[in-house]
């Protein structure tokens, strides 16, 4: 099994690895109760958890919610609150969060709010949850007003990543978390490039991946876990990756929409002279190789206008995370319309 600590007030560890999730047993040891949060597809998983945590003396009991976006409202949260009144669950108790990244982030923000907060165990079961959703302490719901615009941060007490529960995860969901991946490596651990170069399907070295992004992730928010320095970097590729996942009124995949705001970037610092053209085109290639979107057509204006209204965005003005050479990210504001113009030709479809 790989550990990675994630450091802060509240330190904690993920874990990693092919039967991870038996582990749920040693955390919670002594826990008076627990709910595992689950949506249908994970009910299998959601069984071992709750048999695995009655073995070591835990009443636990799986709570069903929506899939995916669906689980992430105020009114699912609303029922897990009365859920977790009609279990008894106290100060003491703990919430599992079991499955993707929607789950994580509900569990996540309904521990956080339940009697001003309880423990809350993450068990991601999709790549994109393992990599980034479910570490860091970042949780919340969508509402009316847009996504995760309600939430709180909440550190887990740890994070188990299953990667035996990858078998059944849908290709298209794998590729997805897999863009997440490749952005820790261009950001910060140039090994990550060189495995997915060497098998871009992640499949044969998916540990390592997992543990190498985990690394990247829990160094940004150890640092930094209300988002206001280090953590940023966390968004290279996600200024356009937003924006398309905006206009295409969240149709495309998370990760899909990243990899073309990936090659975007690398664009851009290109035309900005920080980035080299064979860097820029590693970017292409690799991603390309991967099976990840590297192109994008759309309307240019509309785009930008998102871009600057980006939650991300400071003010009215325009900010990107780009690469001052592979590995060494900074942060570009207002950049010339020109570099734009030309980053955007090169990945307009
Ligand atoms: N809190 C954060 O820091 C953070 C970071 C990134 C993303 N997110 C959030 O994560 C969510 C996206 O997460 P996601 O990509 O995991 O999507 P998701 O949670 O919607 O899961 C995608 C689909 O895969 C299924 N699935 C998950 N694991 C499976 C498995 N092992 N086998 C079979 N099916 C499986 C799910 O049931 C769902 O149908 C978004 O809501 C996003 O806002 C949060």
């Amino acid at each position: 099994m790989r550990r990675v600590a994630v450091a802060g007030e509240r330190p904690y560890e993920v874990v990693i690895g092919p039967g991870a999730q038996v582990e749920l047993g040693l955390v919670l040891a002594g826990t008076a109760r627990a709910a595992v949060v689950h949506a249908p597809p994970l009910a299998g998983e959601a069984g071992a958890a709750v048999e695995t945590l009655q073995s070591a003396g835990v009443a636990a009991e799986a709570v069903v919610v929506p899939d995916g976006e669906r689980a992430k409202t105020a009114e699912v949260a609303a029922a897990l609150w009365e859920e977790f009144g009609r279990l008894g669950l106290t100060r003491s108790d703990a919430v599992v969060g079991l499955g993707g990244g929607a789950v994580t982030d509900l569990a996540g923000f309904v521990a956080a709010t339940w009697m001003r907060g309880v423990r809350v165990v993450q068990v991601p079961t999709s790549l994109l949850g393992m990599v980034d959703a479910a570490v860091g302490g970042k949780t919340g719901i969508n509402t009316g007003a847009g996504k995760n615009l309600v939430g709180a941060f909440h550190p887990p007490a740890a994070v188990l990543a299953d990667t035996d529960v990858l078998a059944d995860l849908p290709e298209r969901e794998f590729r997805s978390g897999l863009a997440e991946v490749v952005k820790c490596g261009f950001i910060a651990d140039g090994e990550i490039l060189r495995l997915l170069e060497a098998d871009p399907t992640g499949r044969r070295d998916t540990v390592e991946l997992i543990e190498r992004a985990v690394q990247v992730k829990a160094a940004a928010v150890g640092e930094d876990l209300y988002d206001t320095g280090r953590r940023e970097f966390l968004n290279y590729g996600h200024t356009l990756g937003h924006a398309i996942e905006r206009v295409e009124d969240f149709g495309w995949r998370h990760g899909e929409a990243v990899a073309v705001g990936l090659v975007f970037a690398a664009e851009l610092a290109g035309q900005a002279g920080l980035l080299s053209g064979d860097d820029v085109a590693r970017h292409r290639r690799l991603i390309e190789a991967m099976g990840l979107p590297t192109s994008y057509r759309g309307d240019w204006a509309r785009l930008q206008a998102v871009m600057r209204v980006d939650k991300k965005a400071r003010g009215a003005s325009l900010r990107f995370v780009v690469l001052d050479g592979l590995g060494t990210p900074t942060i570009l504001t207002d950049p010339d319309q020109a570099w734009l113009d030309a980053a955007w030709a090169a990945v307009r479809a």
